[in-house]
């Protein structure tokens, strides 16, 4: 076995221009993959490319998409896949927003955009590269979705993240079940509270009270969920199915 974990596979991160995705971006690169970096924001996702470890046969590219949109996913799929002549057969489902307040100041619209990205993202996603990986014959598939531990907990403010966190689990269990006998596994992780640009502005009050939780006692680090997934998306988690895995400092 090569002592790289995903040497010579083909990865696809949403949300790569910030945060978890860039950590993805840079863990999966470093065990080997090549990356093909998503992100609405193509300033973001190029600088992210322009991070990453090129060993000799390893090339990287970055992709403006919006994963909302079934066109936008579907048009950066079809290129990746002509530019590396196959699909990816690991997929990170990382994009995601957040924006709180409390569920009686919460307007509809608000709680749409939430799910549009978070969940709706997510499943268009994921249909779109399990539909390209079982087309291909791929067998060592695996997609993981970052969820979150507020999808299991609830969290104040939080009325549409946290309902969109739960629902990607529910949709990760049954992609699960569904792509199993296909070899596409789907996983979940579940971060706690992680320093990144989305938790820069949650109010200090608030992180201490977060924090007063963690056994840790402290944040995560980007790095720390990235490698988690990054063995999620290697085969030594070949029987690791349907599974939700929580990233917290307990
Ligand atoms: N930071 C935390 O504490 C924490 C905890 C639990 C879960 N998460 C989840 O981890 C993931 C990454 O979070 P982060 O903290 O790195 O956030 P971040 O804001 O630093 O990065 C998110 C990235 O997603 C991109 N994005 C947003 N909407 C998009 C869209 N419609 N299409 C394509 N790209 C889009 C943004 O441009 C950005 O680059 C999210 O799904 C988030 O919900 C984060
Ligand atoms: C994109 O959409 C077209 C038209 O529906 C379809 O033929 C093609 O297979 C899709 N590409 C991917 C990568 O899903
Ligand atoms: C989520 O809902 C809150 C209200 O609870 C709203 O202020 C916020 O804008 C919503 N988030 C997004 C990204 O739309």
């Amino acid at each position: 076995m090569s002592s790289k974990l995903v040497l010579g596979k083909i990865a696809f991160v949403t949300g790569a221009g910030s945060g978890i995705g860039r950590a993805v971006c840079q863990t999966l690169a470093r065990e080997g993959a090549c990356i093909i970096a998503t992100d609405r924001n193509p300033e973001a996702v190029r600088e992210t490319v322009g991070l990453l470890t090129r060993d000799a046969g390893q090339s990287h590219i970055a992709l403006t998409m919006d994963v909302t949109s079934a066109n936008s996913v579907n048009t950066s799929l079809q290129s990746a896949i002509e530019h590396f002549s196959r699909p990816p057969s690991i997929v990170v489902n990382n994009a995601g927003i957040t924006k709180d307040n409390f569920i009686l100041k919460t307007d509809e619209r608000s709680f749409q955009d939430v799910i549009d990205v978070n969940l709706k993202g997510t499943f268009l996603v994921l249909q779109a590269t399990a539909k390209a990986m079982s087309e291909a014959g791929i067998t060592d598939g695996s997609i993981i979705n970052v969820a979150s531990i507020v999808g299991k907990w609830g969290n104040i403010g939080q009325a549409n993240y946290s309902a969109s966190k739960a629902g990607v689990e529910a949709l990760t269990k049954t992609a699960a079940k569904e792509f199993g006998k296909l070899g596409i596994r789907c996983n979940a992780v579940l971060p706690g509270f992680i320093a990144t640009p989305m938790t820069d502005t949650v109010p200090e009050n608030v992180k201490a009270m977060f924090l007063s939780r963690v056994a840790a006692g402290r944040l995560g680090r980007p790095e720390e969920v990235a490698e988690v997934i990054t063995f999620l998306a290697s085969d030594r988690s070949s029987y690791v199915n349907g599974a939700s895995v929580e990233v917290t400092g307990g």
